[in-house]
């Protein structure tokens, strides 16, 4: 492909340089600006990176930080001389370290929670993919990146058995939800079991496993600055293998992702089926990811080229289809129905009344989010709370709309936050939407677990976002209410209620990723520059596209 040249420095380069990749060159468009303007700040910096140690450095570059460091109270060496422990941090550590799962003497994991007190073991005696995320950016924050390391190599493994629900092959590239390690003392060996959704309650495949094992290797490789891991054949093949299950070509007419309900940390059914905002946001994130690590080889240099064409279209169907505003409910509430051909506004064909009372209470006037689900007829204005802190930290969301959600935020705090941080999902479903929706599921009753039960975990999600975006001091009361109780709770799974006041019906206390989002959130407001393992910044050429095409087609 002609205008290949910056990927064929990649090797000398930087991620956070390759993450500054030119969609229009790539698309083989002439570039309105050959030399993109960076400041001399970021430009010294990526050059000290290339061929010292990258470590930390730059990890500043991807700090969206609208008008540089003000939006920070305090210097971030101040704050870091000035910065007094918790006494949770300590026993945050030590419960995080207890969580540790080895295999053949290495650590590869954490099981998702240490609950001796629980009868129900179920499956929370495992390494879940998901729930791992927060312990490894945790480890890599802290200066371990080794069991990263293990964990990636370990999952890598795992994909490229052969999985299968009864008598159906599932696709090479399915990651699993979770593994375990089973330990035989007699035979003094050690085995892994994985479930890749064959033995999961529902049966259903977790898309999102393949896309955080990308992202956690694009945070390995940006926080240790080695990059010959993501290098390696069998990495390359893994990124390969989950791209090709997620960018093949079918009867799609949207470039969003289709998916069954329960397939990503909503794993059970919620309603979330056809287009979940937590799927589109991860699979955005993961394009961008696997755009910055995928060598330009004989085989990657397909994918780059597939890549690139989806994140265009896929930009543009979320932030224009997607994205709910005042301005935007309004347009909707006033939608004309049954429009045909090209010049239809309402093209989804949503019917006006579909539109549920709560929201335009909830809507500020100033404000805005990605609501939960986009299809033909079907729009579910359901707040989600991590498809909307991935899509700030993806850039997904262009920095008005980043700022949007923030101010979304913080005008209905007590709705999206209340007592606990953080509602999974708003509102609850009740009464005869319930019983339709959930298939009268007990465990997510309303407000109680997925159903718009708070969970602490997302501390670290909204934690990145607020830094992302200038507003800590959003991170930091949210951090205050984590800390009036977690611990004292012994680090419940989640919380219920409308304002997230009471332990979760079934929750587990000493769940390991409650524990590790608390102490990421923390290492992330102490050191913002952690936030580049977990944040890309915004493609100025895709907004130019954006803007373009908007034009054209209205
Ligand atoms: C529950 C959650 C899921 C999580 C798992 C292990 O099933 O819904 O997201 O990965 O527990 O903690």
């Amino acid at each position: 492909m002609e205008g290949m040249g910056l990927r064929n420095v990649s090797s000398h380069c930087s991620i956070s340089e390759m993450d500054d990749y030119d969609l229009s060159r790539l698309l083989g468009k002439p570039r309105l600006n050959i030399e993109r303007q960076r400041s001399f700040d970021e430009r010294s910096l990526s050059e000290l990176s290339i061929g010292l140690t990258r470590c930390g450095l730059d990890n500043f570059e991807s700090t969206y930080s609208p008008g540089g460091r003000s939006g920070f109270d305090t210097p971030v060496s101040s704050t870091r001389n000035s910065f007094e422990p918790h006494p949770m941090v300590a026993d945050a550590w030590e419960a995080l370290r207890r969580s540790l799962v080895y295999f053949r003497g290495q650590p590869v994991g954490t099981i998702a929670a240490v609950d001796h007190a629980s009868e129900e073991v179920l499956n929370y005696d495992q390494v879940f993919v998901r729930d791992f995320v927060p312990s490894a950016l945790a480890f890599l924050m802290n200066g371990e990146p080794d069991i990263v390391k293990n964990f990636l190599l370990k999952t890598l493994c795992l994909q490229s058995w052969e999985k299968r629900v009864d008598r159906f092959k599932l696709g090479e590239g399915a990651m699993p939800a979770s593994f375990k390690v089973r330990h035989d003392p007699i035979r003094k060996a050690d085995t892994l079991v994985a479930d890749f959704g064959e033995s999961a309650i529902g049966r259903v495949a977790p898309v999102d496993s393949g896309f955080w094992w990308i992202i956690l290797l694009r945070a390995y490789t940006k926080s240790t600055g080695d990059l010959s891991l993501a290098e390696t054949p069998d990495c390359q093949k893994g990124m390969r293998l989950i791209l090709s299950l997620c960018l093949s070509e079918g009867f799609d007419t949207f470039p969003t992702l289709l998916c069954a309900d329960g397939c990503c940390m909503i794993d059970r059914r919620m309603g979330i089926y056809g287009y979940p905002i937590e799927i589109q946001a991860l699979f955005f994130m993961v394009l961008r990811c696997s755009l910055a690590m995928l060598k330009p080889d004989a085989e990657g240099k397909e994918f780059i080229e597939r890549i690139v064409k989806r994140l265009n279209a896929l930009s543009y169907h979320m932030r224009s289809y997607f994205w709910l505003d005042f301005q935007q409910l309004n347009d909707i509430y006033r939608y004309k129905t049954e429009e045909y051909s090209h010049t239809a506004v309402n093209k989804f064909n949503v019917i006006p009344d579909s539109i549920p009372d709560w929201v335009f209470e909830f809507m500020p006037t100033r404000g805005g989010y990605f609501i939960g689900n986009v299809s033909p007829a079907r729009m579910d204005f359901r707040w989600f709370a991590l498809g909307n802190c991935i899509a700030i930290l993806s850039s997904l969301a262009t920095p008005e709309q980043s700022m949007a959600i923030m101010d979304l935020i913080e005008s209905r705090w007590e709705e999206l936050v209340g007592e606990m941080p953080l509602k999974i999902a708003y509102p609850a479903i009740e009464s005869h939407e319930w019983r339709i929706v959930t298939g009268c599921d007990p465990k997510n009753t309303r407000w109680s677990y997925h159903n718009g039960g708070s969970w602490p975990v997302l501390l670290w999600l909204l934690t990145a976002a607020c830094i992302k975006t200038g507003r800590p001091q959003i991170a930091r009361r949210a951090i205050e209410l984590a800390e009036s109780r977690l611990l004292k709770d012994s680090w419940p799974e989640y919380y219920d209620g409308k304002n997230g006041r009471y332990i979760g019906k079934q929750a587990r206390k000493y769940q390991t990723w409650s524990i590790a989002g608390y102490l990421v959130a923390k290492m992330l407001l102490e050191d913002p520059s952690h936030l580049g393992m977990i944040s890309l910044e915004e493609d100025k050429q895709m907004k130019h596209v954006l803007k373009r095409s908007s034009s054209w087609t209205f």
